[in-house]
């Protein structure tokens, strides 16, 4: 089963299966003398991490272990391997959809593809969105590393279902909408999304929602022209998540009802560089990062393991059956997507500023741990709510 590595010069490789005594992943190339601690790498987790309120009740603790590429606190240019141990497993919720593939996931195209008898159906195995966990791990790598370049990148579920924020909103409240348990970037958001969440709860039902991705201050000319373009390689990184079935930059699916008159941006100057008015083109423009905000949109589709019957087949008899899928999924997946995709969005930016020079390849300097270290620990500062902004 190949596919499961990504990125060129900062390399992931992820593995591990929902039901497995762990996941993981292996980063490759990582340069020496960064330093890294299981907190920073814990700080990004908690934003994924199961058995909250408003997610699945699948409860693990994400506890991550180092277990190589690591020296005295700091990177050692070796690769960095990095485990979570499954610890709240129940294999047995998983019995009846062996035999009867779930509509809307993975079940029948990996039985389709693989064979039945060679399926971890435990949890959905690899399909499973627990794989996800080596991703985010790895986005913690990243972000340190673009703290040098001081790029940022924050998300927010910008809708979910029929509610979606129409208004403005500040770099500043995307970042805090981390610590939103619905992940919304204003209050009377987040009670709405919850109100939404609850609906779906007691109806054995799901919901889709919309993420949205802001890379503040990236470098410029990031992406490589023809097929390595920013906007394609950030396509490929959201739309291998699961769930996504859709993705956007800049103004995206709705410029293709526009004029070319209301889509051209016009090019002003902003200080002593030049700039753009209103960043319609996402901070991407002929495959290169304009220096603008790069801004990402993707759409994850409703949960499908729900508890309202649907129709399927059961694989012992060939006949048309219905299932009611019991166990512990998440009402509305985009909720902890969203960490999901700004952690891809990262490993991205951090991947180009590599090829394109901006980061190191071989190793940090003491001066550069030092800027990386001050950045980091305001980004995670900022990230709290105030408050005021609450
Ligand atoms: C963070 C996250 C959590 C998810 N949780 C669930 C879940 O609890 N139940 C479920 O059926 N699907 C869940 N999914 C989605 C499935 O993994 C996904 O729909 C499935 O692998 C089929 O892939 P596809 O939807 O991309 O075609 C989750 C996805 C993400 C990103």
């Amino acid at each position: 089963m190949p596919g499961n590595s990504f990125g060129e010069l900062f390399r992931i490789t992820t593995f591990g299966e929902s039901h497995g005594p762990m996941v993981g992943v292996v980063i490759d190339g990582i340069p020496a003398g960064l330093p890294i601690k299981k907190e920073d790498i814990e700080f990004e987790l908690s934003f994924r991490r199961p058995g909250r309120q408003f997610v699945t009740g699948r409860r693990e603790k994400d506890e991550p272990e180092i277990i190589s590429g690591v020296y005295n606190g700091r990177t050692t240019g070796a690769p960095i391997t990095i485990l979570v141990k499954n610890t709240d497993v129940i294999s047995s919720l998983y019995e009846e959809i062996r035999y009867k593939p779930r509509p809307g996931h993975a079940d029948l195209p990996y039985i389709m593809k693989y064979g039945f008898e060679n399926w971890d159906y435990r949890g959905g195995g690899r399909a499973s969105a627990r794989e996800t966990v080596g991703r985010v791990a790895a986005s913690a790598i990243a972000k340190k590393l673009l703290m040098l370049t001081d790029t940022w990148i924050a998300s927010h579920l910008k809708s979910l279902g029929y509610v979606e924020l129409n208004e403005p909103v500040t770099f500043e409240e995307v970042l805090c909408s981390k610590y939103s348990p619905v992940r919304a970037s204003k209050k009377w958001l987040e009670q709405k999304y919850e109100e939404l969440v609850k609906q779906a709860t007691i109806e054995g039902d799901s919901w889709g929602g919309i993420a949205e991705i802001i890379v503040r201050n990236p470098p410029i000319g990031l992406g490589e022209p023809v097929f390595d373009k920013l906007k394609a390689d950030l396509a490929k990184a959201i739309l291998s998540i699961p769930a996504v079935m859709g993705f956007e930059y800049g103004l995206g699916f709705s410029a293709a009802k526009m004029r070319g008159s209301e889509a051209n941006d016009e090019i002003i100057k902003k200080g002593d560089r030049y700039g753009w008015k209103f960043n319609n083109s996402g901070g991407i423009l002929g495959g290169l990062s304009t220096g603008e905000d790069i801004v990402v949109r993707c759409a994850f589709k409703p949960t499908s393991s729900i508890r309202k019957p649907q129709k399927t087949i059961d694989l012992r008899t060939g006949e048309e059956t219905t299932i009611s899928v019991i166990g512990r999924h998440d009402p509305a997946v985009a909720i902890r997507g969203v960490s999901v995709a700004e952690a891809m969005v990262s490993l991205v930016i951090a991947d180009h500023a590599m090829r394109a020079g901006y980061i190191p390849t071989v190793r940090i300097s003491d001066d550069q741990i030092k800027i990386i270290e001050e950045r980091w620990n305001k980004y995670i500062s900022l990230c709290k709510p105030t408050q005021e902004s609450q």
